[in-house]
């Protein structure tokens, strides 16, 4: 996730596109750049690191001019750099381009471009864009970018500009966000509406396949076809500090709901819908390493060890290969049997957890290959690791995980289809089966995040009980954990997760009127235990809230409260029932009053032991 801008009109470019730059740095911080226009040349100006070191490369040396582009950057493809830092520029410095998203095939585009002739300077998969642009273009801006956008594949939002048309700002868009500001004779593109508030209010948020060409005197829209769009200009109502969350009140809440787009970004380029492959670029491990695996151990901490326990539970079950896990703070001090046959699935967020790095170099240094799953490009454990599988889910503001621990699943999943390929542990039925159920996921995220309310409901009700117990089977006995870890750090609400069948083996006798229990019942191969499980709390007066799929009638006669989420494949169900379980925390933690986004006592990442 990136965030990208730009500016045309009668006023100065630079402060204008470095303070729309201030307000999309939470899409990004891993360096800055910006091109204006200037004498008829194109100016770039990029720096490593947060804003504020380009904001200080800009206070000797800031280029004039009135239309520009900027872009702060999350890297995904090529290390945080100078080099790979956008705006990226053709050979000439004629055309140049910021990027929000993931061309997929920009290595085939690469090589054909470089035995074109073209020179590549960068690591980044788009700067592939510029080059196109270059080859294509012939006098025609809009159109250059036009052809050249028929030629990628994936997500991009992109900006171009061009020296010999200086009063254009091409952009175009497909799955990742953009949005036009409208002005009085300037106007403006971002990846979101908080970069240019501060100017105007009138916005045309840009559908997918579109392409948008800005000028000072106005924009016009059209589709790839190049036949023109009209689109109704929206106003919008959010202040500045609103609309840096989507309008939403909390970041939280705007993670939650980017959980959908997360999961796809996620899936997409590594699960094919019509080939049905499964590519993990960035594995590093051979199909002999892969065959040669006599354990798993898997090494995580809090939220990201919930998504390892799910995990456990599926590669087992898919790759019958033994996995132990461990949170990560124990791992080190227990000894552990690691050898060169074992692969330590480090699983992180941040990728800088120190425990989970004392526990990733432990298992290291006893001969395991090392695999994570992160979020972040450059991060501490990426760097280490000898294989890495990004999570796509942007950056992740509010301490509480939420879309991190979903994509987390996802690639999860993914790991576990690949690896029982290879180990030829499952039939062509059942990874049928399930690559279905997975690419409805994303989908599925959607339909439920569509329509909540009686979550809302809910949490009005028990925001006030003195505790809560989650109990789950399987799969969602991690669901259980997540739940309980959710509401405590931020609703501050005593809460702990149970595997429901242990509930008669001493939790059960703290149920009494103050205690809710969270049941997670949905369909599969315990559904029916849980529900004894849930019997028992009923028979002590317990009052209980379901997690229960969609079209599950039975389970009303057993909860007070049943939120119903979309049915799928009990393995991948921890994806969804996750959602539910964040909502619910999120909504007790608003009725309690509590500050959501900075819990108190917790840090977003903790780089101390
Ligand atoms: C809970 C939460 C933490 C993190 C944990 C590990 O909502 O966010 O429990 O999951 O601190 O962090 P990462 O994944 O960055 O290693």
């Amino acid at each position: 996730m990136c965030g990208i801008v730009g500016y045309t009109g009668g006023r100065e470019v630079c402060p204008i596109l470095v303070d729309g730059l201030r307000r999309l740095e939470y899409r990004g911080y891993d360096s800055a750049g910006v091109a204006i226009l200037s004498d008829e040349r194109i100016e770039v100006c990029k720096a490593t690191g947060k804003l504020s070191v380009l904001e200080s490369v800009l206070i000797d040396n800031s280029p004039n001019g009135v239309l520009g582009i900027g872009h702060t950057r999350w890297a995904t493809h090529g290390r945080p750099s100078d080099e790979n830092a956008h705006p990226h520029s053709d050979c000439t410095g004629s055309i140049v381009v910021v990027h929000n998203g993931i061309i997929e095939n920009y290595l085939p585009l690469k090589t054909q471009l470089i035995a074109n002739g073209h020179k590549f300077v960068s690591e980044t998969d788009t700067e592939v864009i510029a080059h196109l642009v270059e080859e294509a273009y012939q006098g025609d801006l809009a159109e250059a970018v036009r052809s050249t956008v028929l030629r990628l594949e994936g997500s991009f939002a992109l900006a171009v500009i061009c020296r010999e048309q200086p009063d254009l700002i091409v952009a175009a868009r497909r799955h990742s966000p953009l949005v036009v500001g409208l002005g009085e004779n300037e106007n403006f593109i971002a990846s979101d509406v908080p970069a240019f508030l501060p100017y105007t209010k009138k916005v045309y948020f840009i559908d997918d396949d579109t392409l948008a060409i800005v000028k000072k005197s106005g924009v016009e829209l059209r589709s790839l076809d190049g036949d023109p769009i009209s689109k109704d200009v929206f106003e919008v109502t959010w202040n500045a500090d609103m609309a840096e969350r989507g309008g939403y009140e909390h970041f939280m809440l705007k993670e939650i709901h980017e959980q959908p787009t997360a999961l796809r970004e996620t899936m997409r380029g590594r699960l094919s819908s019509e080939t049905a492959d499964v590519t993990l670029e960035g594995l590093g491990l051979s199909h002999e390493d892969i065959l040669k695996l006599n354990k798993i151990v898997m090494i995580a901490c809090g939220t990201a060890y919930h998504a390892a326990m799910v995990g456990k539970y599926m590669i087992e079950g898919l790759v019958r290969i033994p996995v132990e896990l461990d949170v990560a703070s124990e791992l080190r001090y227990r000894d552990p049997i690691i050898d060169n046959n074992t692969l330590a699935l480090v699983i992180s967020q941040s990728g800088e957890t120190a425990d989970t790095l004392a526990g990733m170099r432990e298992a290291k240094r006893r001969g395991a290959k090392v695999l994570a799953i992160t979020n972040v490009v450059g991060s501490s454990v990426a760097r280490e690791a000898d294989g890495v599988l990004y999570t796509y889910a942007g950056p992740e503001i509010a301490v509480a995980s939420t879309k991190a621990y979903t994509t987390q699943l996802m690639v999860l999943s993914l790991v576990s289809l690949y690896l029982s390929r290879v180990r030829g542990t499952i039939s062509t039925e059942r990874d049928a089966q399930l690559r279905r159920a997975l690419w409805y996921i994303p989908e599925q995220a959607d339909l439920f995040l569509s329509e909540y309310q009686d979550i809302i409901g809910c949490a009005d009700r028990y925001h006030n009980f003195a505790g809560f117990l989650y109990m789950g089977r399987g799969p969602n006995l991690a669901s259980a954990l997540e739940g309980a870890l959710k509401i405590k750090e931020i609703a501050y609400i005593h809460a702990e997760g149970y595997a429901a069948g242990e509930m008669k083996h001493g939790p059960i006798a703290m149920i009494d009127p103050s205690m809710a229990t969270v049941a997670i019942a949905t369909k599969g191969r315990t559904y029916e235990k849980v529900l004894s499980n849930m019997q028992e709390v009923k028979a002590r007066l317990g009052e209980i809230i379901a997690i229960a799929s969609t079209h599950d009638t039975e389970i009303h006669s057993l909860a007070d409260k049943v939120i119903h989420v979309p049915e799928t494949e009990e393995m991948l169900s921890p994806i969804l029932n996750a959602l539910p379980l964040q909502l619910l925390a999120y909504y007790v933690a608003k009725f309690r009053g509590h500050e959501i986004d900075q819990p108190r006592n917790l840090a977003k990442s903790v780089t101390v032991e």
